[in-house]
Protein backbone atom coordinates (compact mmCIF):
# COMPACT_ATOMS: atom_id res chain seq x y z
CA UNK A 1 0.00 0.00 0.00
CA UNK A 2 1.41 3.71 -0.89
CA UNK A 3 1.10 7.02 1.15
CA UNK A 4 0.54 9.84 0.62
CA UNK A 5 1.97 12.34 3.36
CA UNK A 6 0.57 16.06 3.52
CA UNK A 7 2.78 18.47 5.04
CA UNK A 8 0.62 21.03 6.69
CA UNK A 9 -2.32 18.50 6.47
CA UNK A 10 -4.23 20.23 8.90
CA UNK A 11 -4.16 23.68 7.71
CA UNK A 12 -6.81 25.32 5.68
CA UNK A 13 -5.63 24.39 2.38
CA UNK A 14 -4.13 21.11 3.63
CA UNK A 15 -7.10 20.09 5.72
CA UNK A 16 -9.14 19.69 2.25
CA UNK A 17 -6.22 18.14 0.49
CA UNK A 18 -6.11 15.51 3.37
CA UNK A 19 -9.99 15.01 2.99
CA UNK A 20 -10.29 14.72 -0.67
CA UNK A 21 -7.46 12.32 -1.43
CA UNK A 22 -8.50 10.25 1.46
CA UNK A 23 -12.07 9.86 -0.10
CA UNK A 24 -9.78 8.80 -3.24
CA UNK A 25 -7.29 6.52 -1.23
CA UNK A 26 -9.32 5.93 2.05
CA UNK A 27 -6.19 4.80 4.74
CA UNK A 28 -3.48 5.83 2.95
CA UNK A 29 -3.51 9.81 3.58
CA UNK A 30 -0.90 10.95 6.41
CA UNK A 31 -1.28 14.74 7.76
CA UNK A 32 1.73 15.95 9.31
CA UNK A 33 2.42 19.32 11.04
CA UNK A 34 4.02 20.53 14.27
CA UNK A 35 0.98 20.32 16.52
CA UNK A 36 -1.35 17.56 14.88
CA UNK A 37 -3.07 16.54 17.99
CA UNK A 38 -6.30 18.64 17.42
CA UNK A 39 -6.73 18.42 13.84
CA UNK A 40 -10.08 17.84 12.58
CA UNK A 41 -9.77 15.30 9.50
CA UNK A 42 -11.62 11.89 8.98
CA UNK A 43 -10.74 9.32 11.34
CA UNK A 44 -9.33 7.21 8.29
CA UNK A 45 -6.54 10.04 7.55
CA UNK A 46 -3.38 9.17 10.17
CA UNK A 47 -1.26 12.10 11.98
CA UNK A 48 1.83 12.62 11.99
CA UNK A 49 3.93 14.67 14.09
CA UNK A 50 6.57 16.81 11.76
CA UNK A 51 8.85 20.19 11.89
CA UNK A 52 9.55 20.65 8.51
CA UNK A 53 13.19 23.05 9.96
CA UNK A 54 13.37 19.56 11.28
CA UNK A 55 14.62 17.48 8.37
CA UNK A 56 15.86 14.53 10.09
CA UNK A 57 12.49 14.24 11.41
CA UNK A 58 11.35 14.05 7.83
CA UNK A 59 13.94 11.47 6.75
CA UNK A 60 12.86 9.40 9.95
CA UNK A 61 8.95 9.78 8.74
CA UNK A 62 9.84 8.18 5.17
CA UNK A 63 11.95 5.85 6.20
CA UNK A 64 9.10 4.25 8.17
CA UNK A 65 6.24 4.73 5.94
CA UNK A 66 6.24 3.49 2.54
CA UNK A 67 5.48 7.14 0.90
CA UNK A 68 4.45 7.40 -2.24
CA UNK A 69 4.07 11.15 -2.54
CA UNK A 70 4.41 14.22 -0.62
CA UNK A 71 1.96 16.98 -1.03
CA UNK A 72 4.15 20.14 0.50
CA UNK A 73 1.19 22.48 2.11
CA UNK A 74 3.63 24.68 4.06
CA UNK A 75 6.39 27.09 2.55
CA UNK A 76 9.47 25.61 4.01
CA UNK A 77 13.20 27.65 4.16
CA UNK A 78 14.56 26.29 1.49
CA UNK A 79 14.28 23.36 -1.56
CA UNK A 80 15.97 20.94 1.36
CA UNK A 81 12.61 18.96 1.50
CA UNK A 82 11.97 18.91 -1.93
CA UNK A 83 15.35 17.16 -2.38
CA UNK A 84 14.97 14.70 0.08
CA UNK A 85 11.53 13.68 -1.54
CA UNK A 86 12.18 13.80 -4.98
CA UNK A 87 15.92 12.48 -4.48
CA UNK A 88 14.19 9.27 -3.02
CA UNK A 89 11.93 8.64 -5.99
CA UNK A 90 9.07 10.55 -3.83
CA UNK A 91 6.71 12.83 -6.16
CA UNK A 92 6.33 16.28 -5.14
CA UNK A 93 3.38 18.25 -5.34
CA UNK A 94 4.07 21.62 -3.91
CA UNK A 95 1.38 24.53 -3.62
CA UNK A 96 4.08 27.00 -2.79
CA UNK A 97 3.77 30.47 -4.00
CA UNK A 98 7.54 32.24 -3.60
CA UNK A 99 9.12 32.39 -7.02
CA UNK A 100 13.05 32.22 -5.36
CA UNK A 101 11.82 28.75 -3.59
CA UNK A 102 10.02 27.33 -6.44
CA UNK A 103 13.04 28.34 -8.83
CA UNK A 104 15.16 26.31 -6.37
CA UNK A 105 12.91 23.12 -6.89
CA UNK A 106 13.31 23.59 -10.79
CA UNK A 107 17.25 23.05 -10.40
CA UNK A 108 16.20 19.39 -9.13
CA UNK A 109 14.67 18.08 -12.32
CA UNK A 110 17.93 15.98 -13.07
CA UNK A 111 17.43 14.66 -9.76
CA UNK A 112 14.13 13.83 -10.10
CA UNK A 113 14.07 12.35 -13.24
CA UNK A 114 16.91 9.96 -11.99
CA UNK A 115 15.27 8.74 -9.06
CA UNK A 116 12.07 8.50 -11.11
CA UNK A 117 10.05 10.90 -9.15
CA UNK A 118 7.98 13.94 -10.78
CA UNK A 119 7.78 16.99 -9.07
CA UNK A 120 4.88 19.44 -9.87
CA UNK A 121 4.96 23.53 -9.30
CA UNK A 122 2.51 26.21 -9.31
CA UNK A 123 -0.20 24.33 -8.36
CA UNK A 124 -3.25 26.51 -6.55
CA UNK A 125 -5.22 28.97 -7.47
CA UNK A 126 -2.55 31.33 -7.60
CA UNK A 127 0.12 30.37 -8.78
CA UNK A 128 -2.09 27.32 -10.16
CA UNK A 129 -5.07 27.87 -12.25
CA UNK A 130 -3.80 31.32 -13.23
CA UNK A 131 -0.64 29.87 -14.55
CA UNK A 132 -3.29 27.13 -16.80
CA UNK A 133 -5.34 30.15 -17.92
CA UNK A 134 -2.23 32.24 -19.00
CA UNK A 135 -0.81 29.26 -21.29
CA UNK A 136 -4.73 29.11 -22.96
CA UNK A 137 -4.62 32.77 -24.15
CA UNK A 138 -0.84 32.47 -24.67
CA UNK A 139 -1.85 30.12 -27.45
CA UNK A 140 -5.02 32.17 -28.29
CA UNK A 141 -3.19 35.59 -29.08
CA UNK A 142 -0.43 33.35 -31.18
CA UNK A 143 2.22 34.08 -28.58
CA UNK A 144 1.71 37.03 -25.94
CA UNK A 145 4.51 39.66 -25.71
CA UNK A 146 2.44 40.56 -22.40
CA UNK A 147 0.37 38.57 -19.79
CA UNK A 148 -1.88 40.26 -17.02
CA UNK A 149 -3.10 38.16 -14.01
CA UNK A 150 -5.38 39.66 -11.93
CA UNK A 151 -6.22 37.81 -8.74
CA UNK A 152 -9.55 38.78 -6.44
CA UNK A 153 -9.88 37.61 -3.57
CA UNK A 154 -12.79 37.27 -0.27
CA UNK A 155 -11.87 39.53 2.38
CA UNK A 156 -14.55 37.60 4.10
CA UNK A 157 -12.86 34.20 3.58
CA UNK A 158 -10.86 32.29 6.86
CA UNK A 159 -7.52 31.88 4.88
CA UNK A 160 -4.94 30.42 6.39
CA UNK A 161 -2.20 31.88 8.79
CA UNK A 162 0.47 31.11 6.67
CA UNK A 163 -1.55 32.60 3.54
CA UNK A 164 -2.19 35.69 5.63
CA UNK A 165 1.56 36.10 6.71
CA UNK A 166 2.87 35.37 2.81
CA UNK A 167 1.04 37.91 2.02
CA UNK A 168 1.77 40.18 4.34
CA UNK A 169 5.43 39.74 3.34
CA UNK A 170 4.48 40.86 0.14
CA UNK A 171 3.09 43.96 0.75
CA UNK A 172 6.42 44.53 2.34
CA UNK A 173 8.03 44.89 -0.32
CA UNK A 174 7.60 48.10 -3.44
CA UNK A 175 4.83 47.67 -5.63
CA UNK A 176 6.70 47.18 -9.52
CA UNK A 177 4.27 47.53 -11.97
CA UNK A 178 1.07 49.50 -11.92
CA UNK A 179 -2.23 49.33 -10.60
CA UNK A 180 -4.70 48.27 -13.21
CA UNK A 181 -8.50 48.62 -13.72
CA UNK A 182 -9.98 45.28 -14.90
CA UNK A 183 -13.71 43.81 -14.99
CA UNK A 184 -14.32 40.91 -12.56
CA UNK A 185 -16.87 38.75 -13.48
CA UNK A 186 -19.41 38.77 -10.75
CA UNK A 187 -17.52 42.44 -9.26
CA UNK A 188 -17.82 44.75 -11.94
CA UNK A 189 -14.19 47.27 -12.35
CA UNK A 190 -12.07 46.84 -9.65
CA UNK A 191 -8.67 48.17 -9.34
CA UNK A 192 -5.79 45.43 -8.49
CA UNK A 193 -2.49 46.12 -7.33
CA UNK A 194 0.86 44.51 -8.03
CA UNK A 195 1.71 41.60 -5.35
CA UNK A 196 4.71 39.28 -6.10
CA UNK A 197 3.06 35.74 -6.72
CA UNK A 198 5.05 33.48 -8.23
CA UNK A 199 2.75 32.85 -11.51
CA UNK A 200 4.18 35.91 -13.27
CA UNK A 201 8.05 34.64 -13.22
CA UNK A 202 7.57 31.27 -13.86
CA UNK A 203 5.31 32.44 -16.81
CA UNK A 204 8.08 34.59 -18.64
CA UNK A 205 10.25 30.66 -18.00
CA UNK A 206 8.13 28.63 -18.82
CA UNK A 207 6.18 30.46 -21.92
CA UNK A 208 8.69 33.30 -22.59
CA UNK A 209 6.61 35.56 -22.44
CA UNK A 210 8.82 39.04 -21.84
CA UNK A 211 6.08 41.22 -19.62
CA UNK A 212 3.85 39.43 -17.30
CA UNK A 213 2.02 40.79 -14.19
CA UNK A 214 -0.07 39.67 -11.44
CA UNK A 215 -2.19 42.09 -9.29
CA UNK A 216 -4.67 41.66 -6.48
CA UNK A 217 -7.36 42.98 -5.42
CA UNK A 218 -10.56 42.03 -2.53
CA UNK A 219 -13.79 41.74 -3.11
CA UNK A 220 -14.15 44.49 -0.60
CA UNK A 221 -13.02 47.42 -1.95
CA UNK A 222 -12.32 49.42 0.91
CA UNK A 223 -9.88 46.56 2.07
CA UNK A 224 -8.07 46.96 -1.00
CA UNK A 225 -7.96 50.91 -0.59
CA UNK A 226 -6.83 50.41 2.67
CA UNK A 227 -4.48 48.03 2.26
CA UNK A 228 -3.05 49.92 -0.69
CA UNK A 229 -2.43 52.91 1.11
CA UNK A 230 -1.38 51.24 4.00
CA UNK A 231 1.45 49.49 1.93
CA UNK A 232 1.90 52.85 0.23
CA UNK A 233 3.27 53.89 3.86
CA UNK A 234 5.20 51.21 4.24
CA UNK A 235 3.38 50.30 7.07
CA UNK A 236 3.70 46.48 5.90
CA UNK A 237 7.65 46.46 6.31
CA UNK A 238 9.27 44.62 8.93
CA UNK A 239 12.69 45.89 9.43
CA UNK A 240 10.56 49.46 10.31
CA UNK A 241 7.66 48.25 11.98
CA UNK A 242 7.62 44.39 13.22
CA UNK A 243 5.22 45.14 16.34
CA UNK A 244 2.80 46.56 13.60
CA UNK A 245 2.93 44.40 11.09
CA UNK A 246 2.50 41.49 13.57
CA UNK A 247 -0.93 43.21 14.82
CA UNK A 248 -1.92 43.85 10.91
CA UNK A 249 -1.31 39.67 10.38
CA UNK A 250 -3.30 39.48 13.21
CA UNK A 251 -6.06 41.31 12.45
CA UNK A 252 -6.15 40.40 8.68
CA UNK A 253 -6.43 36.82 10.24
CA UNK A 254 -9.62 37.51 12.12
CA UNK A 255 -11.51 40.40 10.65
CA UNK A 256 -13.42 38.84 7.44
CA UNK A 257 -15.35 41.96 5.80
CA UNK A 258 -16.28 40.62 2.81
CA UNK A 259 -17.35 36.93 1.04
CA UNK A 260 -15.32 34.03 0.47
CA UNK A 261 -15.54 34.22 -3.05
CA UNK A 262 -12.73 34.54 -5.30
CA UNK A 263 -12.60 35.39 -9.10
CA UNK A 264 -9.03 34.87 -11.45
CA UNK A 265 -8.80 36.83 -14.89
CA UNK A 266 -5.78 36.67 -17.57
CA UNK A 267 -5.46 38.69 -19.91
CA UNK A 268 -2.58 38.43 -23.43
CA UNK A 269 -1.50 40.76 -25.93
CA UNK A 270 -0.01 40.22 -28.80
CA UNK A 271 -0.21 43.20 -31.51
CA UNK A 272 -3.90 44.15 -31.83
CA UNK A 273 -4.86 40.62 -30.61
CA UNK A 274 -5.99 40.35 -27.07
CA UNK A 275 -7.77 37.35 -25.28
CA UNK A 276 -9.00 37.04 -22.08
CA UNK A 277 -10.36 34.34 -20.12
CA UNK A 278 -11.85 34.65 -15.65
CA UNK A 279 -12.95 31.57 -13.67
CA UNK A 280 -14.67 32.49 -10.47
CA UNK A 281 -15.52 29.88 -7.59
CA UNK A 282 -15.71 30.23 -3.51
CA UNK A 283 -13.05 29.54 -1.08
CA UNK A 284 -9.54 30.18 -2.40
CA UNK A 285 -8.30 27.30 0.00
CA UNK A 286 -10.83 25.02 -0.65
CA UNK A 287 -9.49 25.61 -4.95
CA UNK A 288 -6.02 25.54 -4.29
CA UNK A 289 -6.44 21.85 -2.35
CA UNK A 290 -8.76 20.52 -4.81
CA UNK A 291 -5.92 21.44 -7.87
CA UNK A 292 -3.55 19.99 -5.40
CA UNK A 293 -5.72 16.84 -4.71
CA UNK A 294 -6.37 16.39 -8.83
CA UNK A 295 -2.62 16.89 -9.35
CA UNK A 296 -1.69 14.44 -6.91
CA UNK A 297 -4.51 12.08 -8.15
CA UNK A 298 -2.51 12.58 -11.43
CA UNK A 299 0.77 11.84 -10.74
CA UNK A 300 0.36 8.70 -8.78
CA UNK A 301 -1.42 7.42 -12.01
CA UNK A 302 1.47 7.38 -13.53
CA UNK A 303 0.29 10.37 -16.18
CA UNK A 304 3.10 12.42 -15.75
CA UNK A 305 6.58 12.73 -16.89
CA UNK A 306 9.61 12.44 -14.53
CA UNK A 307 11.09 15.57 -13.53
CA UNK A 308 10.25 18.79 -11.65
CA UNK A 309 7.23 20.98 -13.81
CA UNK A 310 4.73 23.97 -13.29
CA UNK A 311 1.61 22.94 -14.06
CA UNK A 312 1.60 24.87 -17.49
CA UNK A 313 3.74 22.67 -18.70
CA UNK A 314 1.94 19.51 -18.35
CA UNK A 315 -0.64 18.75 -21.10
CA UNK A 316 -2.69 15.67 -18.58
CA UNK A 317 -3.16 18.78 -16.24
CA UNK A 318 -4.48 21.56 -18.81
CA UNK A 319 -8.00 20.04 -17.86
CA UNK A 320 -8.56 20.93 -14.12
CA UNK A 321 -10.75 24.21 -14.61
CA UNK A 322 -13.05 22.06 -16.40
CA UNK A 323 -12.91 19.49 -13.33
CA UNK A 324 -12.97 21.19 -10.86
CA UNK A 325 -15.72 23.45 -12.89
CA UNK A 326 -17.79 19.83 -13.02
CA UNK A 327 -17.59 19.72 -9.34
CA UNK A 328 -19.34 22.99 -8.64
CA UNK A 329 -15.69 24.08 -7.93
CA UNK A 330 -15.84 26.91 -10.43
CA UNK A 331 -18.57 29.05 -10.58
CA UNK A 332 -18.05 30.70 -13.77
CA UNK A 333 -15.93 30.92 -17.05
CA UNK A 334 -15.89 33.69 -19.66
CA UNK A 335 -14.03 34.40 -22.12
CA UNK A 336 -13.50 37.35 -24.51
CA UNK A 337 -10.99 37.12 -27.60
CA UNK A 338 -10.96 40.83 -29.21
CA UNK A 339 -8.46 42.53 -32.09
CA UNK A 340 -8.24 45.57 -29.94
CA UNK A 341 -5.86 45.54 -26.62
CA UNK A 342 -8.89 46.54 -24.18
CA UNK A 343 -9.20 45.71 -20.91
N1 LIG B 1 -0.93 28.23 -4.77
C1 LIG B 1 -1.96 28.85 -4.21
O1 LIG B 1 -2.88 29.32 -4.87
C2 LIG B 1 -2.04 28.96 -2.70
C3 LIG B 1 -3.25 29.35 -2.12
C4 LIG B 1 -3.32 29.39 -0.73
C5 LIG B 1 -2.21 29.10 0.04
N2 LIG B 1 -1.05 28.77 -0.56
C6 LIG B 1 0.13 28.46 0.24
O2 LIG B 1 -0.18 27.30 0.98
C7 LIG B 1 0.50 27.33 2.23
C8 LIG B 1 -0.48 27.00 3.36
O3 LIG B 1 -1.48 27.96 3.40
P1 LIG B 1 -2.70 27.79 4.42
O4 LIG B 1 -3.67 28.85 4.09
O5 LIG B 1 -3.18 26.37 4.42
O6 LIG B 1 -1.97 28.10 5.80
P2 LIG B 1 -2.31 27.53 7.27
O7 LIG B 1 -3.77 27.34 7.46
O8 LIG B 1 -1.60 28.42 8.22
O9 LIG B 1 -1.67 26.07 7.28
C9 LIG B 1 -0.29 25.83 7.45
C10 LIG B 1 -0.11 24.39 7.90
O10 LIG B 1 1.27 24.10 7.91
C11 LIG B 1 1.65 23.60 9.21
N3 LIG B 1 3.00 24.09 9.48
C12 LIG B 1 3.40 25.36 9.69
N4 LIG B 1 4.71 25.41 9.92
C13 LIG B 1 5.17 24.13 9.84
C14 LIG B 1 6.44 23.54 9.99
N5 LIG B 1 7.54 24.25 10.29
N6 LIG B 1 6.54 22.21 9.85
C15 LIG B 1 5.47 21.44 9.56
N7 LIG B 1 4.22 21.96 9.42
C16 LIG B 1 4.08 23.29 9.56
C17 LIG B 1 0.59 24.14 10.15
O11 LIG B 1 0.40 23.32 11.31
P3 LIG B 1 1.28 23.56 12.64
O12 LIG B 1 1.26 25.04 12.93
O13 LIG B 1 0.60 22.71 13.68
O14 LIG B 1 2.65 23.06 12.31
C18 LIG B 1 -0.65 24.08 9.26
O15 LIG B 1 -1.18 22.78 9.25
C19 LIG B 1 1.13 28.71 2.35
O16 LIG B 1 2.51 28.62 2.03
C20 LIG B 1 0.42 29.51 1.29
O17 LIG B 1 1.24 30.56 0.77
C21 LIG B 1 -0.94 28.67 -1.92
Amino acid sequence: MSGILVIGGYGAVGAQVSTTLDGWFPGQVIAAGRNPDGARLPDTVRRARLDLADIGGLERLLDLDPITAVVLCVEPADATVAETCLSRGIHLVDVGASDHLLRQVEDLTDRATVSGATGVLSVGLAPGLTNLLARRVHDRVGGAQRIDITVLLGAGERHGADAVAWTVARLAQPAGARPRRYVMPGYGRRIAYPLDFSDQHSLRRTLGVPRVATRMCLDSAFSTTLLAGLRRLAVFRVDRRPALRHLITAALSRVHIGGDGFAVRVDAVNGDRHAALALTGNGQSRATALVAAHVTRTVLAGALPTGVHHIDQLPALAGIPEQLAAHGILRTSCRADRRRSTS
